[in-house]
């Protein structure tokens, strides 16, 4: 019996972790633990914002596909989880280049559809062609620009770009609109008011 409670005890000194050790264990894969969720919450936060959500960079796709998608809205695609519509952008009718910083050289726009009001969502009113805000009555025309209503200025914008043929807009960069009166467009609504 004692050759045998001996031999028991011998064993679990030797192939058991001792309480010390099993605790600074546990103590270094906690702290491994926590400093890889530090640096993966670093890196996430560094990394370009890439998405389709509001605040990220959103990829739309070819400049061609984005124009097609444009032309079947009758001037206009808007992408509701980005907060943002993106109007057709004619350049020979901005001969100053006003809107050449937010365009990249695309026939493309990017609108952000909160009002400079009050912050409505803005939507499109297509008997009169304008963006109209149900709010105050603030309206904009087709490229966002101040019309009428209590807005202090045009709607405003998110820098779109082109590279390599694919259009990405940054939804995180808010490029404030136009002043009331420095719009370019002089288009009157195409009929009735929708409020
Ligand atoms: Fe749009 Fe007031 S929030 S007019």
């Amino acid at each position: 019996a004692s050759i045998a409670g001996g031999s028991s005890g011998s064993w679990r000194r030797q192939s058991g972790p001792d309480r010390r050790g099993f605790l600074r264990m546990a103590w270094l894969t906690a702290l491994w633990a926590n400093v890889s969720a530090f640096g993966m919450a670093s890196v996430a936060f560094l990394w370009p914002r890439l998405g389709q959500g509001f605040g990220a960079v959103v990829t739309l796709g070819t400049a061609d596909e984005v124009s097609g998608l444009v032309s079947e809205g009758g001037g206009r695609y808007e992408i509701p989880a980005a907060r943002m519509y993106v109007v057709a952008y004619d350049a020979a009718s901005d001969p100053d280049g006003r809107y050449t910083e937010v365009t990249d050289g695309a026939a493309l726009m990017a609108l952000y559809q909160k009002c400079p009001h009050l912050g409505c969502r803005v939507p499109w009113c297509a008997s009169s062609d304008w963006f109209e805000c149900p709010c105050h009555g603030s309206r904009y025309n087709r490229w966002g620009e101040y019309q009428f209503g209590p807005a202090p200025r045009g709607m405003d914008r998110f820098p779109l770009q082109v590279v390599d043929g694919i259009v990405t807009v940054d939804t995180g960069r808010v490029v404030t609109g136009p002043a009331r009166g420095a719009g370019i467009l002089q288009e009157p609504p195409t009929g009735p008011h929708c409020g």
